[in-house]
């Protein structure tokens, strides 16, 4: 039998099976030549005649591809005013400006207080829900579980929260009357109210009397039609958009009957068993706080509701008396991103431009200011179907009717070109605009799969700012994809990345009936899910599309459609949308603490791995630090760290003393390509433990965070000496380096400077003290990573016995091959410390600039010095004897 492959094999069987014959291969051969010819007839017939015509034939021939259905139409209508008299923007009643409650704030809260938040476990459903809402509103918080005693409620006589809530109501009633009095004072005292929710009971109850309150409770209610009561003072953002036909979610629900007049109804239900002429039952009600001074908003049923999610913002603002503000402007964008790229039988007609138009038109009846953003590659111009190609022109017909912007020409990711490769793309696409009229001026770009944007690809940035003059951006990929209400804003070289919002239309989600999990899914996101939510807890959101979502079934149209008229209806939102520079200005001066970048580690995403350079690697990354502080006998265990065949410390920077100071000064933003070139790409190098020294990190308010997030593996080496030696070193120090308020200043007028000295002599006593309050710096570092990522180092002992330090210190980082520094350090009489051996009877020795010679500390300022560090050093004896350090003899003397 001879040799024949698989699918030869096939077809022999098949043509005997039609011919019937093994000899007749002649035929056989006739009939394979005439299936090919069949194959390209049909492929040109689907490449040359109209869609419509191609797809009756698809149709006809039943192959489900590109049969359009009726696009979904928005035909949600708002319900009114829920049974009460309301008038929101949009409206037409009377609108409750959110009134204070009758309380005045005696006692001052901090500044952006917090929301306490005593939940029953750390994993609890309904405590992660609030602090998830928390989160994406920006609201700071503490959570607690309740144990025996309440967290500090004050610091400095200034209140830390501005609203208390209690996860489970109950803990609240149960509280030991000690703990009550002492919440309820603080409550009172700082004018600060109580969200609470009512736990799901095993039990039914009917009508119980709730301890201390004039309420009664009915527990386990399966309720329908649920609606909002519009006479009350809580509503702010929320609307009452009508009633909410049908069950609610779990039959679990506690209802409250009110037996005191201050006690107002905010949302109400029916028992779902029986029709509407039931006695309607309260869910969520407000204790005006008349009666012991202390306001509360009580919800029957807990955040999955999503009309709750909107209540308990307004309960959080109403409750702080706006301490907690809670904006309501919303500027929204819409982005086009591909508005020229789709394959073929997807892409946009001319019908479908003209939706576009008529969309974009009503939209802006209900949104002032929208306009859809588009976002083209040139290079996929006129690739579709004939039809779809008129689609193509007519939108630039109507060039002037929509915001643009570049993007990349051939949509390739710019992670993968060089600097030149982008700028020629860049080139090309904006050629192509001013061949066909596109505005080139809007200063906004994005790139395909946020490639380049984060992590950052720097010859993007580069060209960005030199083709197009770009100055803003945005991503999805900031800090991370998910969870999506994490994603933030930052500013790299002067470009402001914005987040992206998802809004659940993607490329492949072209018909309503293919949506995936089904329609109700998208209608879900869109009454009072994701969607809603993302525009309610936003306040500059920015969403992204696809040119097949505004052809086919058109579901971008139908889905902002429908969305902006339920925000419109359930909320007092003021909607509008500007062009992206403008949007990103209000991002930022909105949340400037976001201005500044946190560079993550690529390597713990597998999202950002994927768009990471290829040639970029993690391992060019250091694995320890040398932190500091400064004077402290940093740079001799920098040398001897560096002659260990195994470690390879960083090329040294010209511009910083050699160190690199990235984490802790403007370096920072140069980016983590800046920081990885004083590296050797690990290819290059045999070394296993790359480090670096920059004695100034140690005291950096932002560096542990920043170091944390880049480097999280890394483990930190600090040294310390008496901080008073510490002090007068640094003095000296700068001194040496001329530094004309070292030399115009004694050491005594530096450490005693008043805030009201000269700046740059209040400048040097910072600098001569701070870095020697080790325990506040220590603490800081341990916010952020484990203890057993750190290691302490006695500088007395490094410059005493610097191998028995260097031993320790390798056991500590894990070093192999273990080196014996016996061999390789000595104790050079002249230097009067240990150096290098480098010979027989030769060694080097650091530098004159290390173990300067000056005189000793004046007696006074050693008394000044013991005196002014004496609490620092209490703390720093205890957190040493905590972290099972030995304490140093230094320290012993300093607190004696
Ligand atoms: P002085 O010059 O005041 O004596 P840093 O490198 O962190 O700036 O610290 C400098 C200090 O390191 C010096 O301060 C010196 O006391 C100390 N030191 C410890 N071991 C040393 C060594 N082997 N050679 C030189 N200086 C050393």
């Amino acid at each position: 039998m001879p040799l024949v492959c698989r699918p030869w094999r096939l077809w022999h069987r098949a043509t005997r099976f039609i011919i019937g014959s093994r000899k007749a291969s002649w035929r056989r051969y006739i009939l394979l030549a005439a299936f090919v010819v069949i194959l390209i007839i049909i492929y040109l017939l689907i490449e040359s005649y109209p869609r419509s015509i191609m797809r009756k034939v698809v149709a006809d021939l039943s192959v489900a591809v590109l049969v359009r259905n009726h696009p979904p139409e928005s035909v949600f209508r708002c319900g009114g005013d829920g049974g009460g008299k309301v008038r929101g923007p949009t409206g037409n009643a009377t609108f409750h400006p959110h009134l204070p409650p009758p309380r005045s704030p005696e006692n001052k809260l901090r500044d952006d207080p917090k929301v306490l938040v005593f939940t029953e476990t750390q994993y609890s459903k309904t405590g992660k829900d609030i602090a998830n809402i928390l989160v994406a509103n920006r609201i700071n918080y503490k959570t607690e579980v309740l144990g025996r005693s309440l967290p500090g409620l004050t610091n400095l006589s200034r209140g830390k929260y501005g609203a208390v809530i209690f996860e489970n109501f109950d803990r609240y009633l149960q509280l030991d009357p000690w703990n009550r009095e002492l919440l309820d004072k603080y409550l009172k005292d700082y004018s600060v109210g109580m969200v609470g929710f009512m736990p799901v009971r095993e039990d039914t109850r009917v009508g119980t009397k709730m301890k201390g309150l004039p309420l009664y409770i009915h527990t386990n209610m399966a309720l329908k039609n649920v609606s909002l009561n519009s006479d009350n003072p809580l509503l702010h953002l929320t609307r009452a958009g009508g009633t909410i036909v049908g069950p609610v979610l779990n039959s679990d629900w506690t209802t409250f009957t009110i037996e005191d007049p201050t006690y107002i109804p905010i949302e109400w239900a029916y028992p779902s068993l029986t029709d509407f002429s039931e006695e309607r039952q309260n869910t969520v009600v407000l204790d005006q706080g008349q009666l012991d001074g202390i306001p509360r908003v009580l919800f029957g049923a807990n955040l999955e509701f999503w009309l709750h999610r909107l209540l308990f913002l307004d309960a959080l603002s109403y409750l702080s008396l706006g301490r907690i503000p809670l904006a309501l402007d919303r500027y929204i964008l819409v982005d086009i991103d591909d508005i020229f790229v789709a394959r073929k039988g997807i892409r946009m007609t001319t019908d479908d431009v003209m939706a576009l138009l008529e969309s974009q038109r009503r939209l802006q009846e209900m949104v002032p200011g929208w306009r859809f953003n588009l976002g083209f590659s040139g290079k996929y111009y006129q690739r579709g179907y004939p039809e779809e190609n008129d689609g193509d022109k007519m939108l630039l017909d109507h060039v002037e009717d929509f915001w643009w912007f570049g993007h990349m020409w051939g949509h390739t990711q710019p992670h993968e070109l060089t600097q030149d490769e982008l700028e020629i793309q860049m080139q090309l696409n904006k050629e192509f605009a001013i061949n066909h009229d596109i505005p080139t001026d809007s200063g906004y770009s994005i790139a395909p799969h946020h490639s380049g944007v984060y992590p950052v690809h720097e010859p993007l940035y580069t060209a960005w700012k030199k083709v197009w003059n770009v100055r803003v951006t945005s991503s999805e990929e900031y800090p991370h994809l998910y969870p999506a209400r994490l994603r933030r804003g930052f500013i790299h070289r002067n470009i402001m990345v914005l987040p992206r919002l998802t809004c659940g239309l993607f490329t492949h989600t072209v018909f309503i009936d293919k949506y995936p999990g089904g329609r109700k899914v998208l209608d879900d996101s869109i009454h009072g899910g994701e969607l809603f939510q993302s525009i309610v807890y936003n306040p500059i959101s920015i969403y992204m599309t696809h040119l097949s979502n505004y052809g086919n079934d058109r579901l971008a149209l139908y889905t902002f459609e429908s969305v902006v008229k339920f925000v419109k209806c359930w909320t007092n939102l003021k909607l509008q949308t500007v062009p992206p520079l403008q949007l990103a200005e209000q991002y930022f001066h909105r949340f400037p603490d976001e201005a500044d970048p946190i560079w993550g580690n690529p390597c713990a995403d597998h999202r950002h791995m994927q768009i990471w350079a290829k040639e970029k690697s993690c391992d060019q990354l250091p694995k320890f630090l040398v932190i500091g502080p400064q004077k402290t006998g940093t740079t001799a265990l920098y040398t001897f760290l560096a002659m260990h065949p195994a470690i390879l410390a960083n090329y040294p920077s010209p511009e910083t003393f050699e160190e690199v100071q990235f984490f802790n000064g403007k370096n920072y933003y140069k980016g983590i390509d800046w920081y990885m070139k004083f590296f050797p790409v690990p290819a290059n190098s045999s070394a296993k433990f790359l480090f670096e020294k920059s004695a100034t990190y140690f005291e950096g308010d932002v560096v542990p965070r920043r170091v944390r997030a880049l480097l999280p593996a890394a483990k930190l080496v600090i040294t310390i000496i008496s901080p008073s030696k510490r002090a007068y070193s640094w003095y000296h120090h700068m001194r040496a380096h001329s530094d004309h308020t070292a030399l115009l200043y004694s050491f005594h007028q530096v450490i005693t400077a008043s805030d009201t000295a000269p700046r740059a002599v209040r400048s040097l006593r910072n600098k001569c003290l701070v870095p020697g309050m080790y325990a506040r710096h220590i603490e800081r570092w341990l916010n952020h990573f484990p203890s057993s990522q750190i290691n302490i180092i006695d500088g007395e002992e490094l410059r005493s016995d610097p191998v028995y330090v260097m031993n320790d210190l390798q056991r500590f980082l894990g070093i192999q091959p273990f080196y014996n520094y016996t061999e390789h350090l000595r104790f050079d009489k002249r230097k009067g410390f240990f150096c290098q051996v480098v010979g027989e009877d030769r060694t080097k020795c650091l530098g004159r600039g290390k173990g300067r010679i000056y005189p000793s500390m004046n007696e006074s300022d050693v008394k000044y010095l013991k005196e002014f560090y004496q609490p620092y050093n209490i703390a720093l004896e205890k957190l040493l004897t905590k972290l099972d350090y030995p304490v140093p003899s230094w320290l012993e003397e300093d607190l004696q």
